[in-house]
């Protein structure tokens, strides 16, 4: 964390001997960070939305954003640590501030530094300046047990509220796997409109059997070769794949029904297809246009309601708002943000979507469903369910050659996990299948 060890406020005013000196802004942002995911059950996307965040100098903002990741993906192992060293819970701003230093302290951070940054952290705050002490004898006992301590515990388990679901579904050592993953973090992976094999090459890349090129250890992105030109775009290899089992777009109308940011529209108006990206969130599509834009691809946008939509269309992808359970392993926030509610609205909505998208369908025409969700709920259920609902509706068979063993469901979808792939680093959690209209 070395860009984030600035002290602003250190020496400002020297007559005031006993002042404490500000804790690093890095440090200090990571903390609110925490407080709001936390504390307030938002996102870590939204949370970084807010003023304060964002007029932070570049460096302090990309090592808060570090520091928060990285301790949200470790939060058990957090707490398992300081457990034993507290008498009593303290108040989560607390914590909060233990956490970070638990993690800090355990992966090796210097002990001078974060022990008296935390403790600072503690004493700014009128209502939690009497616990500083307490938080500088819990943190240097860490400094020197906690390295030992934290190579001992055990991979962080997902929150009970998806644990047990995931488990009814796919088994304990599966979800063993899966967090795991989610702990190895994730590579970057990029879609590419043209000549993956020449972008592999300028990026350094490894080029996936599914066509996406991955990046290990990236850096800033848009520093990146080939960036400002736009010929390529930032996608997880698994969010690659709906789009490419629509086939062959050419020439074919095609609605992207929830667009945003538009991986999709892009691979898809590559693809040669006429699109209509449509999405409900004004602000979501402002990046869709931005990555046209960028891209130099086309496509038709539109702000609305799904399940308003109007017209006709050859094809149709429906990348449904979900559970983004699929995310963890770039958005480990989210199992700690929520505790699941919502879900079972958003499962509602997913299956008024897909009927309404078949709707839209021409006879004939191709339908794909797909959400980043681990959950069946969210996935496989919506096919089998359709299947019941429509009469001639088809799930077409999936024949593409970069389809490995263990991916295929029972009805017919793909099934992806972020265990998968473990030797090439995973992949997002998704389900995506490929319905046909009856024709007349
Ligand atoms: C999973 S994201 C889509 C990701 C996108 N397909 C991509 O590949 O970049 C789901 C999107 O659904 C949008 N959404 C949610 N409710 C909607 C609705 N009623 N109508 C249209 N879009 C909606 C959200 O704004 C969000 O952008």
């Amino acid at each position: 964390m070395a860009e984030s060890t600035k002290r602003p406020g250190k020496g400002k005013r020297p007559g005031k001997t006993k002042e404490t000196p500000a804790a690093s802004p890095a440090r200090a942002a990571a903390v609110a960070l925490l407080g709001q995911v936390l504390g307030q059950g938002r996102q870590l996307s939204d949370a970084m939305q807010a003023g304060s965040f964002a007029r932070l100098d570049p460096a302090d903002r990309a090592a808060a954003q570090r520091l928060a990741t990285d301790v949200l993906r470790n939060l058990p192992r957090c707490d398992q640590v300081l457990k034993p060293r507290l008498r009593k819970a303290p108040p989560l701003s607390v914590r909060n501030v233990l956490r970070l230093g638990a993690y800090e302290l355990c992966t090796g951070g210097a002990a001078h530094g974060v022990v008296n940054d935390c403790v600072s952290l503690i004493s700014a705050d009128r209502k939690t300046k009497t616990m500083s002490g307490m938080v500088n004898a819990v943190l240097r006992r860490l400094a020197d047990e906690g390295p030992e301590l934290w190579a001992k515990l055990r991979v962080p388990r997902l929150p009970r509220w998806l644990r047990d679901p995931l488990v009814a579904a796919w088994g304990s050592p599966a979800v063993a796997e899966m967090e795991r993953a989610h702990l190895a973090g994730a590579p970057l992976d990029i879609s590419v409109s043209a000549d993956a094999e020449g972008w592999a090459e300028r990026l350094g890349a490894d080029l996936l059997p599914t066509g996406s090129l991955r990046l290990a250890d990236p850096g800033q992105v848009s520093a990146l070769p080939g960036f400002d030109e736009g010929g390529w775009w930032v996608q997880d290899a698994a969010a690659a794949l709906p789009a490419k089992l629509l086939g062959d777009v050419k020439g074919l109308h095609v609605l992207d029904m929830c667009a945003a940011p538009g991986g999709k529209t892009l691979q898809l108006a590559a693809g040669g297809a006429e699109v209509t990206a449509l999405d409900l969130s004004e602000g979501r599509m402002a990046r869709v246009l931005e990555n046209l834009i960028r891209t130099g691809l086309k496509a038709k946008t539109q702000v609305g309601d799904a399940l308003e939509a109007t017209g006709s269309y050859d094809a149709i992808l429906l990348d449904a708002p979900c559970s983004a359970t699929g995310t963890i392993r770039r958005h480990p926030d989210l199992p700690h943000a929520k505790q699941g509610e919502g879900i079972s609205e958003l499962i509602g909505l997913q299956e008024a979507m897909l009927d309404h998208a078949l709707s839209l369908l021409k006879p004939g025409g191709r339908l794909v469903f797909c959400t980043c969700s681990l959950l069946p709920d969210e996935g496989e259920c919506h096919i089998e369910e359709a299947l019941t609902r429509h009469d001639g509706l088809k799930v077409l068979p999936l024949d593409a050659p970069w389809i490995e063993e263990g991916w295929r469901s029972e009805e017919g979808g793909l099934r992806l996990r972020p265990d998968f792939w473990p030797e090439r680093g995973g992949m997002d959690g998704f389900y995506m299948a490929v319905l046909e209209k009856p024709a007349g």
